[in-house]
């Protein structure tokens, strides 16, 4: 009766669900542990984990020292379940936000105003993503449950979201509807960078103007060119990647030209430097003047001058 709503993915949490027995939900769910200090002094460590098989561990009497930490099991030890957490009232306003959501990694649940689940998300940073999310769909967040994982590798991460995830579904046989394959709601999507402009059709085709004027009419047109080494996607030096940084960082809409682009952008970098007369790259224009290169982008991005610059 579930197999409609679920996706492959959601199916084979159900199938790993299937060979965990939860003996009871508000149980920590990972760790059954028989003491070596135990009355019994029972000679056999088993735990489980939910994505893992049942391994043992087995211990000669009295040596209590372990070959190894199983770490995934010290943080579900730690971390609680679905419902154990309580929901908590998400905050409006920026001040609060900070002092009342941790900047860990983690799982956290949003709900709305019904207190319907709306979401699951799994984060690096539960305060930045609770907060982009309040952000753009505000009528969906009324109240979160958060969990943190202490431990910031991608497995306990994945683990912990996969736990709190397969008690909902357990309990309420769904996925939220955030979490449904396909629903883009509620995961970011990666801004789509724009494509480096280039000079001129090809190396060889024969200009029938000068670069100089073509490189001109480029930073004229445009409010803000960034001549850089290698493309807006993948920088290929420090300086060139740290413009790109400062200026997606600041949100400026501008264009780059890669000047290593030797099919496109043929002779551009002789032709800019007399351009400019400035002999290093990367280079930096705003209303068809040269700015300077990293150094100065960066003393006005520390300064926050940057944006009182492009507006004038
Ligand atoms: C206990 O186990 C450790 C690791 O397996 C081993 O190096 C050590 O010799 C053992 N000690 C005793 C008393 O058996
Ligand atoms: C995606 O999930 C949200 C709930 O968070 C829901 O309101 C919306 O209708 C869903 N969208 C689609 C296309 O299913
Ligand atoms: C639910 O949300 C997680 C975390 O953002 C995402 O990775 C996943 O694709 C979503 N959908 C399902 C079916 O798990």
């Amino acid at each position: 009766m579930l197999a409609p709503l679920l996706s492959d993915s959601q199916l084979l949490i159900l199938l790993s669900m299937a060979t965990i027995t939860f003996s009871s939900l508000q149980a920590s769910p990972s760790l059954h542990c028989l003491s070596l200090n135990s009355p019994k002094n029972t000679p056999t460590l088993s735990f489980y984990s939910h994505s893992k098989p049942f391994p043992s561990i087995s211990l000669k009497p009295f040596n209590t020292t372990l070959k190894f930490k199983p770490r995934s099991l010290i943080i579900s030890a730690a971390f609680k379940t679905f419902s154990e957490t309580e929901s908590i009232t998400v905050p409006l306003t920026e001040e609060e936000f900070n002092s009342k959501m941790p900047s860990d990694c983690g799982v956290y649940a949003v709900f709305d105003k019904s207190n319907d689940l709306q979401f699951i998300g799994v984060t690096r940073n539960i305060g930045a993503s609770v907060f982009s999310h309040l952000k753009s769909l505000p009528e969906l967040c009324h109240s979160v449950k958060v969990g943190v994982v202490d431990d910031p590798d991608k497995a306990s991460l994945t683990e912990a979201w996969k736990s709190w995830m397969e008690e909902h579904i357990k309990t309420t046989g769904k996925v939220p509807p955030g979490n449904e394959t396909g629903n883009a709601t509620w995961i970011r999507q990666p801004p789509k960078k724009k494509a480096d402009l280039r000079l001129t059709p090809g190396r060889h085709v024969q200009l029938t103007v000068p670069l100089e004027d073509l490189i001109d009419r480029l930073v004229k047109e445009n409010k803000v060119v960034a001549f850089i080494k290698g493309s807006r996607s993948a920088p290929m030096c420090g300086f060139s990647q740290r413009v790109v940084g400062i200026l997606e960082s600041e949100g400026v809409d501008y264009e780059s030209v890669d000047v290593l682009d030797e099919e496109y952008n043929y002779g551009l970098r002789e032709t800019l430097k007399k351009y400019s007369n400035w002999p290093t790259f990367p280079q930096i224009f705003m209303h068809g003047e040269l700015v300077g290169g990293c150094d100065i982008l960066t003393s006005m991005h520390e300064k926050g001058e940057l944006a009182g610059h492009l507006k004038k």
